[in-house]
């Protein structure tokens, strides 16, 4: 038996939709866990002794804000190699789309990362998922799609997977991004492997397939088909759509089911209805749209099309390298129009939501109790003290997993 307490919180940001307006604050609360879930989060003067489990770590707050541990849903962190001279290039006015027709971009790390064994890749994930975990991060998708090749493919999913092992780092979720750089070869011959021997064995290592829909990328019907090919298998789809250019990604995944559609930068008003019709959550990468400049994350206009709204780091080497969370729940207000309160809600809840995880990112009773206790009184400060060291401690499955330094 495990069991923590958590007192003194000044102000417990549930993010439960049923307390009313958000992020659904509790005053002068507290937060009790037993084996990793929750079984009290409220005031801190109906806590009854008898509520606390024997045995249990009793820690204070000292009046700091508590909110749930921040999902990050969409991450490509299993990669070798760095692509800082491309970023110095774009600086200085090369763009994205060039530096790939050339061979660079995600190529460059498919060179870079396609031959590392499993044990390579999941050293190289582990240390940026600690980094995640010190900001907050509980639970992180994980990405291939630096492989280009069935065999890389698979060693990053299992790469990924090997994520789960270690305890001290976020849950992780685990996703096939089977099309996402063009092969040198025919891509016929990629997209039939892909949809044959890649969903087949993808399916013992991962939840969720993906594809980069764009130009230069992967077609609408060659998504289409991998996403058919997929579900065949268990496969839940995922999409980059509408990120650099409008090519009809949204709708594919409105029409497909997909669990969610990434990106959406160049998504129209229509797409983002027929997402909120489809019951797809549309997840926003504000700090690719900052990297990559064009249109804004369309946080707001999610909101206003009716679709529920993830916020995550897509932390990858081209075009956003950030464990970041709190810096994108800053980045969703400045650039994508949400209150600081609709982005605490993104980047929690929302994220579970793009994963379709039911058990998390809220605090109530019965849920996993995955929290960040902050060094401030003021859960604004997330959205507001940009790049700010706000993190205190983070509890993990209810285990104090990030102790307070001070
Ligand atoms: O989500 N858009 C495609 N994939 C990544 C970028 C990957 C890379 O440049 O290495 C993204 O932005
Ligand atoms: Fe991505």
């Amino acid at each position: 038996m495990s069991a923590l307490v958590v007192h003194g919180i000044g102000a417990l940001c549930t993010c439960d939709p049923s307390l009313g307006e958000a992020p659904g604050v509790v005053r002068d609360a507290a937060l009790v866990a037993r084996d990793g879930v929750i079984v009290y989060a409220g005031p801190e003067s109906e806590l009854e002794r008898s509520d606390i489990p024997r045995g249990a770590l009793e820690i204070h707050a000292r009046g700091a804000a508590v909110l749930p541990g921040f999902v990050d849903a969409h991450t490509h962190i299993v990669w070798l190699g760095d692509r800082g001279d491309e970023y110095a290039q774009r600086a200085a006015g090369v763009s994205y789309e060039e530096i790939a027709a050339s061979g660079g971009g995600i190529r460059a790390t498919v060179r870079a990362t396609a031959a590392g064994s499993v044990e390579e890749l999941a050293t190289a994930g582990r240390e940026r998922a600690r980094r995640m975990l010190a900001g907050g991060t509980t639970t992180v998708e994980v990405k291939s799609g630096y492989g280009l090749d069935h065999e890389a493919e698979m060693r990053q999913l299992d790469a990924a997977d090997r994520l789960r092992r270690w305890d001290d780092l976020p849950d992780a979720v685990v996703t096939y991004l089977a099309l996402h750089a063009l092969p040198d070869g025919p891509r016929d011959a990629y997209v039939d492997d892909v949809c044959s021997r890649g969903v087949a064995d993808a399916a013992k290592r991962a939840s969720f397939v993906d594809a980069f829909c764009d130009t230069g990328a992967y077609t609408v019907a060659e998504c289409e088909r991998l996403f058919t090919a997929a579900r065949g298998h268990g496969l839940r789809p995922k999409i980059h759509a509408e990120q650099r250019s409008h090519s009809g990604g949204a709708l594919l995944a409105a029409q497909a089911g997909a669990v969610s559609a990434d990106h959406l930068e160049h998504a129209t008003n229509t797409d983002l209805e027929a997402l909120s019709s489809a019951g797809v959550v549309g997840v926003i990468l504000p700090g690719a749209s900052l990297v990559l400049g064009g249109p804004p994350p369309p946080g707001r206009r999610l909101l206003e099309a009716g679709c529920r709204v993830a916020v995550a780091t897509d932390c990858n080497p081209g075009t956003c390298y950030s464990e970041s969370m709190p810096l994108m729940i800053s980045l969703a207000v400045a650039l994508g129009g949400l209150t600081p309160a609709q982005a605490l809600v993104a980047g929690t809840v929302g994220g579970a939501a793009a994963l379709g995880l039911t058990d998390r990112g809220v605090l109530r009773r019965g849920f996993r109790c995955d929290a960040v206790i902050l060094k401030t009184p003021s859960w604004v400060d997330v959205a507001y003290h940009l790049g700010g060291d706000i993190v205190a401690s983070v509890i993990l499955d209810g285990r104090l997993a990030v102790p307070s330094k001070t």
